[in-house]
């Protein structure tokens, strides 16, 4: 992970970092997060081609895009910096808990040299009100067990008898009730995009 943190708690840029070429790190509260338009396409792909070490998820953002049983119109999400860059990128595709319909928040991505400046959070906030909003009641994410809980994410085995594919860690596969409703119990199927079975 990039950046760093000067003593009055402000994000400054970590220069070391891949794609970390411009001093920018706007203060939190200053994102603009929005779902993306036809016009975004190249540069969601940008964004997560700089964030991954490979072009796996930016190939997954494709793929899924061109498949209507997974994709969600209106959840995928970016954030604009303050001059209209877009920043960092967030999706929810469709998968099922059994058989029942739930959103997979895969993947988040945020430009290196704007990581741990609020994009991302700002992003995947924005992206779960919408799916909220579009009548979505759980939300699953596979990622990294210090991070999802801020936005309400609980391990999702333990928690709620939600049960990952492939036998991954507890604390890494977490859920989420996006109507306050308890999540349907079951196994999940990720969109065949993912490539898991
Ligand atoms: C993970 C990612 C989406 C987070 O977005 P972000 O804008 O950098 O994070 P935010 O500014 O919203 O939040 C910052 C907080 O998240 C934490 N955080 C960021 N990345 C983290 C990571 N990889 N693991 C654990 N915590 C992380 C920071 O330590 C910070 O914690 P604090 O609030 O307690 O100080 C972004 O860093 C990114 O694109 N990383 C590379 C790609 C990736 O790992 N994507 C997620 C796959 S699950």
């Amino acid at each position: 992970m990039s950046g760093t943190h000067d003593s009055d708690g402000s994000p400054t840029p970590d220069a070391t970092s891949p794609g970390a070429t411009t001093p920018h790190a706007p203060a939190p509260g200053t994102w603009h997060p929005r779902p993306e338009t036809a016009r975004d396409i190249p540069a969601v792909r940008r964004i997560n081609l700089a964030a991954f070490d490979t072009a796996g998820e930016a190939d997954l953002v494709d793929a899924l895009r061109r498949d209507p049983a997974a994709w969600l119109p209106g959840l995928s999400y970016v954030t604009e910096a303050p001059d209209g860059t877009p920043v960092a990128h967030a999706l929810l595709t469709r998968c099922h808990i059994d058989d029942v319909p739930a959103v997979a928040l895969a993947p988040c991505a945020v430009l290196p040299g704007y990581q741990k400046c609020g994009a991302g959070g700002a992003v995947i906030r924005a992206l779960l009100q919408a799916a909220r909003e579009a009548g979505e009641r759980t939300a699953i994410v596979l990622g990294h067990p210090p991070y999802y809980p801020r936005f309400g994410f609980a391990p999702a085995a333990t928690r709620f008898g939600i049960l990952p594919p492939q036998p991954w860690p507890d604390e890494a596969f977490m859920a989420l009730s996006l109507d306050g409703s308890p999540p349907p119990r079951g196994t999940v199927r990720y969109a065949a995009a993912f490539g898991i079975t």
